[in-house]
């Protein structure tokens, strides 16, 4: 198991679903910065411009409200994990509303 830079710790693995933005892109640079391999869930592509340079290849494209591409991310997940342990999952993917609602 790889180890984190530094430390004898093995390097631990989350995996974050609606890591695009928002809280989800808050929480990739905070367990990133505390060393550990967060791979990252979104219906959209990495974006090019985005400057984290683990994050094109532990990128995984797809829409969690289809069934059939959950299925296959899944299998997607378990190959990238080659075998090691995943060691925590943030389910944070939805919709946010936060535009500001009439008043009664
Ligand atoms: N912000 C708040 O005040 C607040 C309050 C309570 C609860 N929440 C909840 O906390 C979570 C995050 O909120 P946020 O404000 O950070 O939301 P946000 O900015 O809208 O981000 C939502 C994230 O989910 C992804 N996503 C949405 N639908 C998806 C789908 N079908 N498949 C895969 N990924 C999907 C989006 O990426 P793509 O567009 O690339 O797919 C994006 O990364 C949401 O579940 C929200 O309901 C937020």
């Amino acid at each position: 198991m790889p180890r984190r830079a530094g430390s004898n710790e093995p390097r631990k693995t989350l995996l974050l679903t609606g890591a695009s933005r928002g809280i989800g892109h808050a929480t990739v640079k905070r367990f990133s910065a505390a060393g550990w391999r967060v791979i990252t869930c979104s219906r959209h592509a990495f974006p090019e411009e985005c400057p984290w340079g683990a994050g094109p290849e532990d990128h995984i494209q797809v829409d969690l409200a289809d069934v059939d591409n959950t299925v296959e991310a899944i299998a997607d997940v378990r190959e990238r994990l080659e075998g090691g342990a995943l060691h925590a999952l943030v389910n944070n993917a939805g919709i946010s509303r936060r535009a500001p609602t009439a008043s009664a």
